[in-house]
């Protein structure tokens, strides 16, 4: 799994696949030092990698080793693309609005919610997705979809969303995983 931030996700995951021996998380690798979602692979005995230089794909390599899938969670890094073509169908990411909409470099965290909130778009969501080349573009797995009340500030909007993300990202994982196994 790879992350950036607090880590909310990678909670939801360690804590849906307790229940289950299909998949496990194999390992956690952040690419900032201080990122909350390192704490949380420590508590759960996961091991943890922090990436010296985000953009070195020998080092990306060295550190997924032999994993079967890669889950890109609040990842704020590009990947390589000689990283993308070693797990091109094994990579996904989670985005928190329903792509192609309000996404691409630059629209992650509140901006995404203050984006969709500004558009006066009545639904948002999450999207789960393959990682290609380029920020939020690979093909979409599954989506979920959210009501954007009129009263909604990024924050209201972007805890409902959470919410979504949390329950989504289980389920896709769990179906790759046995599709892969
Ligand atoms: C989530 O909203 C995810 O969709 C996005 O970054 C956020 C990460 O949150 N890509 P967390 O670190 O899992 O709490």
């Amino acid at each position: 799994m790879l992350v950036s931030g607090g880590g909310t996700n990678l909670q939801a995951l360690l804590d849906a696949l307790q229940q289950s021996p299909r998949a496990r998380v194999a390992r956690v690798i952040s690419s900032r030092p201080d990122a909350g979602a390192l704490d949380r692979a420590r508590r759960a005995a996961v091991p943890t990698t922090v990436l010296r230089d985000p953009a070195d794909a020998a080092e990306l390599l060295a550190a997924l080793g032999d994993a079967e899938l890669v889950v890109l969670a609040g990842y704020l890094k590009l990947i390589p693309g000689s990283v993308v073509s070693r797990f091109r169908g094994r990579m996904i990411n989670i985005h928190p609005a329903l792509l192609p909409d309000f996404g691409g470099p630059g629209m992650y965290g509140q901006r995404v919610h203050e984006a969709v909130i500004a558009s006066g778009a009545k639904e948002s969501g999450v999207t789960v997705h393959f990682v290609d080349e380029h920020f939020d573009r690979g093909p979409i797995i599954a989506q979920a979809r959210v009501p954007v009340n009129k009263d909604d500030s990024a924050e209201t909007l972007a805890a409902r969303v959470m919410e979504a993300e949390h329950r989504l990202l289980p389920q896709v994982v769990l179906d790759l995983a046995g599709r892969i196994a």
